[in-house]
C-alpha cells in the first residue's frame, strides 16, 4: 500500500507538467462542488472544453485526496479497511466493481485485484492507469455515468461505492443507481457503500437509506453499518457513514422509494459565500494527520446516542469524547 502511494505521488509529479497555468489555482473543493451541482452532462462537457482541466483535477486529487493517506479520500478507505478487519475478504471478494473509482483509490489502498473501476472523469481514469503502470497492477478502467445503465452484466461478487452514492442528485438517480447496482450483482454479492460527512444530516436519513436498499433486493449488515469515526488524534476528526448490504433478491421491479430519501439535505454550500463560510469553517477543523484508529457506532447505538441531533462536527466530537472516555 505504501507503495500505491509512492506512486500517487509519482504521478502527480508527472501530472503537473501537462496543467496549462490557467488552470492551477482551481481548488479540490471547487472541483468536488462543480461535480456535486452539475449534471454528469455538463461535467463532461466542461472537462471536455477546457483542455487540462482534468489534469489538475487528477494532480489535486492524488495530493489532497490522496496526500500520502492524509487526505480525506485515502482516509475513508482505511477507515473502511480498518473497520472491517479480518471479515473484509468475506465481504470484498471475488470479482469486483469500483463505482467512481477515480484514481483507483479503493483498489490501490485495499491492494485488491480483479477490480474494474468506472468513473465520468476520464482523465482521472488516465490517472489511475498511469499509476497501476507505476505499480504493475492490472486493474480495468472504464469510462461510463453511473447515473445510465452501467455496461455490464452480472457478473461482480461486489460492489464498492466509496464517496459516490452522495453525487446522485434526483430520485430517478437513486433508483437506477440502486437497480445497476441488483443487476450487476451475482446472489448473495455484497454491496458497500461510504458516504462522505455531510452526505446524511441525521440518523433517521441513514435509516431512510437502509429501507431504500431493502426494496431494491439488498439486505443491509447493520453490525457493520453505521457512523465510523476517527478515535486518535484529540485534534484532527474524520467521520464517514458505512453501509454493507448483501444481495438477496433479484426482484426490484415495483420498488418504492420514500419521497424525502436523497443524499442532499445536508448539502455542498452552492453559492461562493457559502463556499467561503465553509472554508474557514474547516480551515478551523481540519488538522492533517493520519488516522490509524478507527471506530464504527452501529445504526442501533447511534439511534440511542444521538437520535435526532443534526450530525455536525460538533456533534461527533461529542461523540469522539464519549467514545474515548468510556
Ligand atoms: C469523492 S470521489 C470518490 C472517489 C473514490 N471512489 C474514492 O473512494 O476516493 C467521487 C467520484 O465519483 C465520480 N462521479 C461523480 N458523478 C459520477 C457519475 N455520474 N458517474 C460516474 N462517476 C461519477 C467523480 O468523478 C469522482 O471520481
Amino acid at each position: 500500500m505504501n507503495e500505491w502511494y509512492r506512486a500517487c505521488k509519482k504521478a502527480a509529479s508527472i501530472i503537473y507538467k501537462s496543467i496549462p497555468e490557467t488552470y492551477r489555482s482551481r481548488t479540490f473543493s471547487g472541483f468536488i462542488g462543480d461535480i456535486k451541482v452539475l449534471s454528469p452532462k455538463k461535467v463532461l462537457s466542461l472537462i471536455s472544453r477546457k483542455k487540462g482541466l482534468g489534469a489538475q483535477f487528477s494532480y489535486l486529487y492524488l495530493t489532497h485526496g490522496i496526500d500520502d493517506g492524509k487526505g480525506y479520500q485515502a482516509c475513508a478507505t482505511e477507515a473502511l479497511s480498518s473497520t472491517l478487519g479480518e471479515r473484509r475478504q468475506e465481504i470484498i471478494k471475488g470479482n469486483i466493481l469500483d463505482v467512481g473509482c477515480a484514481v483507483g483509490v479503493t483498489a490501490g489502498i485495499l491492494s485488491l485485484k480483479h477490480v474494474t473501476g468506472f468513473d465520468l472523469i476520464p482523465d482521472l481514469l488516465c490517472t489511475a492507469k498511469t499509476i497501476d503502470s507505476l505499480t504493475s497492477n492490472t486493474n480495468h478502467y472504464i469510462a461510463a455515468d453511473m447515473t445510465r445503465e452501467w455496461p455490464f452484466e452480472r457478473v461482480f461478487d461486489t460492489v464498492i461505492c466509496g464517496l459516490v452514492c452522495h453525487h446522485l442528485k434526483t430520485q430517478s438517480d437513486i433508483t437506477s443507481f440502486f437497480s445497476n447496482a441488483n443487476r450487476v450483482l451475482k446472489p448473495a454479492g455484497s454491496l458497500v457503500i461510504t458516504l462522505p460527512s455531510g452526505s446524511i444530516s441525521k440518523t433517521k436519513n441513514l435509516k431512510s437509506v437502509e429501507n431504500a436498499l431493502e426494496e431494491f433486493g439488498f439486505k443491509v449488515n447493520r453490525e457493520l453499518s453505521g457512523l465510523v469515526l476517527s478515535n486518535d488524534s484529540l485534534h484532527s476528526l474524520f467521520w464517514m457513514f458505512l453501509i454493507i448490504a448483501e444481495k438477496v433478491s433479484g426482484k426490484v421491479g415495483s420498488m418504492f422509494i420514500s419521497p424525502d430519501f436523497g443524499f442532499q439535505l445536508y448539502r455542498t454550500p452552492v453559492t461562493r459565500r457559502e463556499k467561503a463560510a465553509k472554508a474557514k469553517e474547516t480551515l478551523k477543523k481540519t488538522r492533517k494527520v493520519k488516522h490509524k484508529n478507527f471506530k464504527l457506532i452501529g445504526i442501533n447505538e447511534l439511534e440511542k446516542e444521538v437520535s435526532n441531533k443534526i450530525l455536525i462536527y460538533s456533534t461527533i466530537l461529542k461523540l469522539q469524547n464519549t467514545i474515548n472516555t468510556t
